[in-house]
Parts: C-alpha cells; sequence; structure tokens
C-alpha cells in the first residue's frame, strides 16, 4: 500500500430481521475518529424503504412471531446472555467507543461497565412485572395486565453511544417490545458490534433491529411510521420539539430526554477541595457532551474570587490527549460539527463574560476537534453562555448572593434536567433540593448515576424517565380487566 493510500475501512451494515442487509439505495456514510479526522468506517445510510423493511420485521415479530410468545422468564436470560456477551469484549468494545467518539479510554471503560450492569439489571426485573387486583364489590372482578407497549423506535445521541442504547433496548427487550434502534450518525459502531450477539442470546428475527442514517431522514422516517407504537428518543430539545409534532399524527407514545443548563450550587461552608473539584468535574467529564452537566456554576459571594482561581488552577491540570492514552482526561469533541457548535460559544462567551482559562483550540494538536477546557466567570444569568445548551467543556461561573438568589438563579432556565448543592448544612441542603425544578439532584458530588435510580427531566428537559422500575413503565401498558361474577342480567331494558 502506497503511503497515500486510505487503509480500508470495514462496511457496517443494517440489522434488520436478524440478518445483516445494505441500505436500500446501497449508500453508506462515513464514520470518523475525531482525534485523527479519519474516517473508520463506513456505514449503510438508511431512509424510508429501510425503516419500512425494519418495521415490518418488528411488527411481524412483536404481533405474530416467537418474540410475541416468549416468557418473562426467557426475556431475563437473553438480557443475561448480553450481559455476559459485554463484559467478555468490554476492552474492544471501550477501544471502539473511545476511537469513535473520542473520549478517553478510562471513562469508555466505565461505560461498558454501566452497559453490562443495565442488562443486568433489566434481566432480573424481566420476570418481575406484575398486575393489580382491584378492590371493587363483591360480584366482580377486577385486575390488571401489564403489556408491552409494542413495536418501539429508540433513537440516540453520540456523547454515551452504547450506553444510551443499552438504556433503551434493556426495558423495552424486558418489557416483550419489538425495538427499532436507530444510533447516531456520528458513533453506530458498538452497536452494531453489539448486534452480532443477538441471535446467540436468543432473540428472533425481528426482535431487535437496528437501522443507521441520518435524523433528517431515517429518523424522522421512524417517528413518522404508523407502524411504530412508541418513540424513545434522546437529544437536542429542537429535534425533541420536531419529534412531538410528527408523533402527533400518530399520537405515538413518546419519551424524551433532551439535556439542559444544569445548576452546580456552591455555598461557602462547602468543603473546600471537593466542592474545586466537583465544579470541574461535573462539567468537563466527556468534554463536557453530557446531557447533566453542570455548566452553570453558581458560586456565594463570600467565596466566589477565591473559588474561579482555585478551579482555575485545577483546571490547568487537566490532561487533554490521544483518547486511547490511558493519561488523557480530556479528548476531542465528537465531530467538526459539534466543534464549530462550541467554538462559536466560544467566541459569544468572550463577549459576555470574563475568560479565566481556556477559550478556544488548544495550540498542540494539529488534527483532531479538540477544544480547551474554558472557564467563563462573571457571567449574567441572561447570557446566551448561561442560558443554552453548549454541550463541550464549557463552564459560566456566576455569583449569588443568598441561598433566595441561588434558587431563583438556578430555577431560571427553560431546562430541569439535573442541579446540584454543595453545603455542610442538612437544613440548607435540603432546603434547595426541594426548591430546584430538576429531575435529578445530587449533594455534594455531580453526576454518579445508577441504573436503579430514575433518570429524566423536568420542564424543557423532556418527559418519561429511564432507568429502574421507571425506565420498564415507559415500555408498558396497562390492561384493566373486569370479570362479572354474577349471572343475573344486567336488567336495564
Ligand atoms: P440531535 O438531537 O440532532 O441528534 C440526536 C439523535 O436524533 C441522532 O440519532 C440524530 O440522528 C437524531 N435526529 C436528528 N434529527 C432528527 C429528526 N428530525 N427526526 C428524528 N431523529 C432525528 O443532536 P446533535 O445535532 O447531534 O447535537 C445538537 C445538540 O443537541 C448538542 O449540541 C447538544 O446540545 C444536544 N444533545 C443533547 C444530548 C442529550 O444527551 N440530551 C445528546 C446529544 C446532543
Ligand atoms: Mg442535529
Amino acid at each position: 500500500m502506497s503511503s497515500s493510500a486510505q487503509p480500508s475501512v470495514r462496511t457496517y451494515q443494517n440489522y434488520i430481521n436478524g440478518q445483516w442487509v445494505p441500505s436500500g439505495s446501497g449508500k453508506t456514510f462515513p464514520v470518523y475518529d475525531p482525534s485523527t479526522e479519519e474516517i473508520i468506517a463506513q456505514v449503510a445510510a438508511s431512509e424510508s424503504i429501510d425503516v419500512e423493511r425494519a418495521v415490518k420485521a418488528a411488527r411481524a415479530a412483536f404481533d405474530s412471531g416467537p418474540w410475541a410468545k416468549i416468557t418473562a422468564q426467557d426475556r431475563g436470560r437473553i438480557l443475561f446472555k448480553l450481559v455476559d456477551k459485554v463484559r467478555q469484549n468490554a476492552s474492544m468494545l471501550a477501544e471502539i467507543e473511545c476511537r469513535n467518539t473520542g473520549k478517553p479510554i478510562v471513562e469508555a471503560e466505565y461505560d461498558i461497565a454501566d452497559v453490562a450492569t443495565c442488562f443486568e439489571y433489566y434481566g432480573g426485573l424481566a420476570n418481575k412485572v406484575m398486575g393489580n387486583v382491584m378492590p371493587v364489590p363483591a360480584n366482580a372482578l377486577s385486575f390488571t395486565m401489564r403489556e408491552p407497549v409494542g413495536v418501539a423506535g429508540q433513537i440516540i445521541p453520540w456523547n454515551y453511544p452504547l450506553m444510551m442504547a443499552a438504556w433503551k433496548l434493556a426495558p423495552a427487550i424486558a418489557a416483550g417490545c419489538a425495538c427499532i434502534l436507530k444510533p447516531a450518525e456520528q458513533t453506530p459502531l458498538t452497536a452494531l458490534e453489539f448486534a452480532n450477539w443477538f441471535e446467540e442470546a436468543g432473540l428472533p428475527p425481528g426482535a431487535v433491529n437496528i437501522i443507521n442514517g441520518y435524523g433528517e431522514t431515517c429518523g424522522a422516517a421512524l417517528v413518522a411510521h404508523p407502524g411504530v407504537d412508541k418513540i424513545a428518543f434522546t437529544g437536542s430539545a429542537v429535534v425533541g420539539k420536531i419529534i412531538v409534532k410528527s408523533a402527533a399524527d400518530t399520537l405515538k407514545r413518546v419519551t424524551l430526554e433532551l439535556g439542559g443548563k444544569s445548576p452546580n450550587i456552591f455555598f461557602a461552608d462547602a468543603d473546600w477541595e471537593a466542592a474545586v473539584d466537583g465544579a470541574l468535574f461535573g462539567v468537563f467529564i466527556n468534554q463536557g457532551e453530557v446531557c447533566s452537566a453542570g455548566s452553570r456554576i453558581l458560586v456565594e459571594k463570600k467565596i466566589y474570587s477565591k473559588f474561579v482561581e482555585a478551579m482555575t488552577e485545577k483546571a490547568k491540570r487537566i490532561k487533554l490527549g490521544p483518547p486511547l492514552e490511558r493519561e488523557t482526561k480530556m479528548g476531542p469533541l465528537v465531530s467538526k460539527e459539534q466543534y464549530d457548535r462550541v467554538s462559536s460559544y466560544l467566541e459569544v462567551g468572550r463577549k459576555e463574560a470574563k475568560v479565566a482559562i481556556g477559550g478556544g483550540r488548544p495550540k498542540q494538536f494539529g488534527k483532531g476537534f479538540y477544544v480547551e477546557p474554558t472557564i467563563f466567570y462573571d457571567v449574567d444569568n441572561s447570557a446566551r453562555i448561561s442560558r443554552e445548551e453548549i454541550f463541550g467543556p464549557v463552564a459560566s461561573v456566576i455569583p449569588f448572593e443568598d441561598e433566595g438568589a441561588a434558587i431563583r438563579i438556578a430555577n431560571d432556565t427553560p431546562y430541569g434536567l439535573a442541579g446540584a448543592v454543595w453545603t455542610r448544612d442538612i437544613y440548607k441542603a435540603f432546603r434547595v433540593v426541594k426548591s430546584l425544578r430538576a429531575g435529578i439532584i445530587w449533594v455534594n458530588h455531580m453526576q454518579p448515576t445508577y441504573v436503579e435510580a430514575p433518570w429524566g427531566g423536568y420542564k424543557q428537559s423532556g418527559f418519561g424517565r429511564e432507568l429502574g422500575p421507571w425506565g420498564l413503565e415507559e415500555y408498558l401498558e396497562t390492561k384493566q380487566v373486569y370479570v362479572n361474577l354474577d349471572e343475573t342480567p344486567i336488567g336495564w331494558y
């Protein structure tokens, strides 16, 4: 091979009805390594014809295939087999995730461990779904049955690719739904590798399908399709609104996780070292490409200047580097598109506030979509960098006078995914917990996420909850059954 030739890249197809199939058009699209900007794979580019095929397969599986008759125990066993596959192949999956997203390998390893834990949790839950018997009068019996919602379209983002697939597939399989997963076009590779194990794990054809493509074509066709009963979406608020409007035509069930602009609140009495660490971790983990990023850092005036200084000093230590190197703490952003979006916010921020550190592209990289960890301070909560989700390593530090002001600023956002409060005062901590309008609140920490606990937002951060029994609920319908125990006619006419 001459030095100028491109190394050959693998082509991934769609996984429909238990088979790998090219897109109807035969077209593919490129997938990149954001640290080298090189193409690492080609993937089938799907459009409505491919969505049609996937829906046909999923409908057949759900309505009349072996999937329709499978026991809850067996669905649990399938999930446990997938757990084994993920654990046995964890380093391969972590490496692909790392190369495809640009996230540090150590973070990718945590993600893959969480993927296995998620399948394990729902494997255990599969045969614990039960209905109720209601206390109606003695001449009747009234009970509920829990049934799968049907064919679920699952549209996921690029920041935690296989983990987002797990959060959606695992509860849906546990519930007995048939799935059509559409990974983000930037990062489909781990989900496609994962599909290699479906058959061996016992998933019959059509039970879980994966189609690849862009949102505006493939994703939109999935949302509009009358054969799909539910859409579960994680991504931008802009697309969430498009989905709700489109889903209205067929009155699909919709659940949305749309990110936010989460406040991370620091009172003067907080444990100093832990607080400084927590402020940085809250916003810089995964390059800040996190739906629950603590991107608004609210700091009590008494400690404000010192806190900004301490954050800045510590941020200097964040090691940017190639994602596969184990010392790397921050890799490149996922794509050119995201790099351009974040860079444009850096320009806005330089006008709206003061720069404590960062604010541009790190000089040491010739290639790759790297952005410096950036701290803006003296930011007003009305600034664009305080209100709009940036989804990059960009913090806005906002001073506050007292508890009341902290709560007011924290809630002054259209979003409501998450929030955190740092203080040693238990009275204050829980007053703030009660006052914040958001779905996830951390006290003296930010970001830990457990599969056992619900995940989702208030306000424009979406609706519905993932994880825990709440995540399973979203894939279930409730059928109410009335049984008459009285043989005498109604006697009305
Ligand atoms: P996006 O919302 O456009 O993409 C997320 C998923 O939705 C992808 O699979 C995409 O193909 C699909 N999609 C896009 N348009 C669609 C449509 N019209 N119909 C159906 N599906 C569609 O997110 P994007 O453009 O990658 O990032 C933009 C911003 O979104 C980010 O800067 C960030 O603020 C936010 N975001 C939030 C995430 C979260 O975790 N809540 C994750 C990713 C992005
Ligand atoms: Mg988009």
